[in-house]
């Protein structure tokens, strides 16, 4: 069985008349990378320093390791923030930084170099001791950040859209070595972020939230290939949505009047629902192979290049519905050009519908 990080139940935050949180109850499990997903303002700041006990909730409890700390204090709990800015107190040093809890918590000076040592290793910063915050680089400055979080040696880390200010190859390069980092001291990480992708690449669990709720809380692979409603499927990664009914268990037929075999859902007949489909679902067909279920005939509107992936719009030819297909360069087989009548299909089992 899996051991229990953070246990939340009922948490519910108002701010005067604005509810930042309601009612969530969730579970993070111990060394989980877990991640709370969602557009501004849907309350992942409140969240976390609410684990954090910087905040304290107006409904509902909070556990750390099976031990009720709804009313504890921020230093009080075996939590540490790393903030969306991450401010280093810039007339210290990058030694001092790091030093500045552990001395707080009285260790003696031979502890406190080591540990500062052994943290800027981890972090690929030896030698940094002495620098000062602005003679490091903003990647750098988020090292120390980490560093100074980890340094009193907490169960869960809090991390608050900690490389937003990263410009992108920087954060690429963050995002693979928090995941090695969180590999290598065994720990609990809660992360906050507005980054799909960022989600999707580092997380073993996900929160994605909305408006004060959890909506869906699943592995990457299972939010990505199988939200649960329609804001998670338009909220994470892009999607080819029509509009109809559902006229059989296994047939939607758009507005358009477009037929298409869709998986056996629970969605009673004659409901009014929205059709989704991935475009790296969506395939340009060769005549000559077996075709899907679905295929249809459709003429190539625009190609936009991306390097190693292909963007098309096409359309339609006999109902006019516009879809748009995401193809990896390598695996075009031949020339594709704007007017040019192609043919593309999907498997039912790879879309699915929402009720309105
Ligand atoms: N101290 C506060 N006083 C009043 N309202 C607040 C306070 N802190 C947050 N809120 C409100 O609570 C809601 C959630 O805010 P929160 O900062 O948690 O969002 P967020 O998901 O972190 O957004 P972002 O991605 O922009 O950082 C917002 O409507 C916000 O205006
Ligand atoms: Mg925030």
């Amino acid at each position: 069985m899996k051991k229990t990080a953070v246990h939340l139940q009922n948490l519910t935050k108002k701010f005067n008349e604005v509810t930042a949180l309601d009612n969530i109850t969730l579970e993070i499990f111990n060394r989980d990378f877990f991640f709370l997903l969602g557009p501004s303002g849907c309350g992942k700041t409140t969240l976390l320093k609410i684990i954090g006990g910087l905040e304290f909730p107006s409904e509902g409890s909070i556990s750390i390791l099976d031990k009720d700390v709804t009313r504890l204090r921020a230093n009080k709990r075996n939590t540490s923030m790393v903030f969306q800015e991450w401010a280093l107190f810039p007339h210290m040093s990058v030694y001092d930084n790091i030093a500045f809890g552990l001395k707080k918590r009285k260790f003696d000076k031979k502890t406190i170099t080591r540990k500062v040592d052994e943290l800027l290793e981890l972090l690929h910063m030896a030698g940094y001791q002495n620098r000062m915050p602005f003679e490091l680089s903003g990647g750098q400055q988020q090292r120390v950040a980490i560093a100074r979080s980890l340094a009193i040696e907490p169960e869960v880390l809090l991390l608050d859209e900690p490389l937003s200010n990263l410009d992108l190859a920087l954060r690429q390069q963050m995002r693979v070595e928090l995941v090695r980092l969180h590999k290598e001291i065994n720990k609990t990480f809660v992360y906050v972020t507005h980054d799909q992708t960022e989600a999707l690449s580092m997380a073993n669990r996900i929160a994605v939230m909305n408006m004060g709720v959890v909506v869906q809380l699943d592995s990457p692979e299972t939010i990505y290939k199988k939200p649960k409603n329609e804001y998670v499927a338009k909220f994470i990664g892009e999607a080819n949505e029509i509009k109809g009914t559902i006229v059989k268990p296994n047939l939607f037929v758009a507005d358009s009047g477009l037929q298409i075999k869709v998986p056996e859902q629970d969605i009673p007949t004659d409901s009014r629902v929205l059709f989704v489909v991935r475009p790296e679902e969506v395939h340009l067909l060769n005549q000559e192979e077996e075709l899907p279920e679905n295929h249809f005939r459709a003429r190539v509107d625009t190609v936009s290049y991306f390097g190693r992936q292909l963007r098309f719009y096409v359309q339609l030819v006999d109902t006019g519905n516009i879809f748009f297909i995401d193809i990896f360069s390598t695996q075009l087989k031949a020339d594709i050009h704007p007017n040019q009548e192609v043919l593309i299909g999907w498997k039912p089992s790879q879309t699915f519908c929402f009720q309105g």
